[in-house]
């Protein structure tokens, strides 16, 4: 039996090699940064979710040091039996106040926030409406949830509210979509959603792990970028990302709701504490984006400047403004491909396909960073317009 799965396992592998689709896990000598040493070579980091710089910047670094040696390495057990310690609930607090909500509940990651949260709130006789773009982490948690499912085609409002109607035969009802859709860098249609909740009695959820130090003029994300932020009621998110980029998620919200997770989630209550040091080092990040929001102004700038400058030297990118610039090439093997080229010439970036995105529309997806000069994108720019020649993409 071993032998045939193995078997079975390989033959799978060599069938990803065969298409192009098998993912190359490169390893770095370097902490993250706008420049990094990959495999040997120096490298534009072009492919990161550190949007802030936080990953290696000193304060962050330093905070992360001092939680170690104030509040050990870890807890060895979950929060509710001995793993909550006043650090853990400081962050809480800290991020209840950065988005103007009653309390929060810290996990692991915004995987285990996602996964742990439909099931404790909905059963049978409730509706849960989902976009069907949504990060794999909430179709993980709708499939674990009883709720009546109504998964509804990408952004398409009008489906949205048929969905809603019908679920009103439901007990109660909950709409989960992500802020910004990752493979996009794409905005979600939150001030039309935050209308139909409120038109058919329905708390909308707003993942916003892509858009928390991102979007907005001070960085509270997708609905702040919107003028939005209050009637969102709940966020999931990520510490993994531009807080901090270490690990850790969390769901934001009102008291009552937070209250009955912490009773009742099961990637809470059956998995361990955020370590102290994660947890100091994202404590860290929100008090330096609420000093000062100055690196999510530099974000956003950068963004605009790579955006303007690709697609003025020929190359096909969807509108927005987000840190997230794909840059479409069709076919998966030229995505790979391309990608590999980049390296080649210095820049560091991901290529990716089906079935990740629909067939045909292959994706160098860009991802850029405060702490990216123009210089360094001027020069990503330029690697791109000398690849994009010899591939015929511009
Ligand atoms: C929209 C979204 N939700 C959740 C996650 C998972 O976050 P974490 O890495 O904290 O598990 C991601 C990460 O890629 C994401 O993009």
């Amino acid at each position: 039996m071993t032998t045939s799965l193995t078997a079975w396992c390989q033959s799978e592998i060599d069938n990803l090699k065969a298409t192009g689709t098998f993912k190359l896990e490169r390893v770095l000598s370097t902490p993250t940064g706008a420049r990094v040493v990959v495999d040997g070579r120096e490298v534009l980091m072009l492919t990161s979710n550190n949007y802030l710089g936080f990953a290696n910047h000193p304060r962050i670094v330093e905070a992360a040091k001092k939680a170690l040696d104030r509040w050990g390495n870890g807890l060895g057990s979950v929060r509710f039996i001995c793993g909550t310690q006043e650090l853990h609930k400081e962050l809480e607090a800290e991020i209840a106040k950065f988005f103007g909500k009653d309390d929060a509940i810290l996990y692991m990651s915004c995987w285990n926030a996602n996964e742990g949260l439909f099931q404790p709130l909905l059963a049978e006789e409730d509706a849960l409406l989902t976009d069907g773009l949504n990060h794999a982490s909430i179709i993980d948690g709708v499939r674990l949830c009883k709720a009546k499912r109504y998964i509804t085609p990408h952004n398409d409002l009008a489906g949205v509210e048929k969905s809603l109607q019908e679920a009103q035969a439901q007990r109660r009802r909950l709409l989960i979509t992500d802020g910004v859709f990752s493979m996009e860098g794409e905005i979600g249609p939150l001030v039309e959603l935050a209308d139909l909740c409120e038109k058919y009695d329905t708390t909308l959820v707003v993942d916003d792990s892509h858009a928390t130090g991102v979007l907005g003029a001070t960085g509270r994300g997708t609905a702040e970028d919107l003028g939005c932020l209050e009637r969102v009621p709940v966020f999931t998110g990520t510490l993994g990302k531009a807080m901090g980029s270490a690990a850790g998620g969390f769901t934001v919200g009102p008291k009552a709701m937070v209250e009955l997770l912490r009773q009742r989630s099961r990637t809470t209550l059956f998995s361990n504490t955020l370590p102290p040091a994660v947890a100091g080092a994202s404590l860290e990040a929100f008090r330096m984006l609420v000093e000062d929001p100055a690196p999510v102004k530099k974000l956003q700038a950068n963004a605009v400047y790579f955006r303007t400058k690709m697609k003025t030297a020929g190359f096909t990118i969807p509108e927005g403004h987000h840190p997230i610039c794909p840059v479409i090439v069709g076919d998966t093997a030229k995505a790979l491909a391309m990608s590999a080229a980049l390296f080649q010439r210095g820049v560091y970036v991901s290529g990716f396909g089906f079935p990740v995105v629909p067939q045909g529309h292959a994706r160098l997806r860009c991802q850029i960073s405060a702490v990216h000069t123009e210089s360094d994108l001027d020069e990503a720019v330029a690697a791109f317009v000398h690849v994009g020649r010899d591939f015929g993409v511009v």
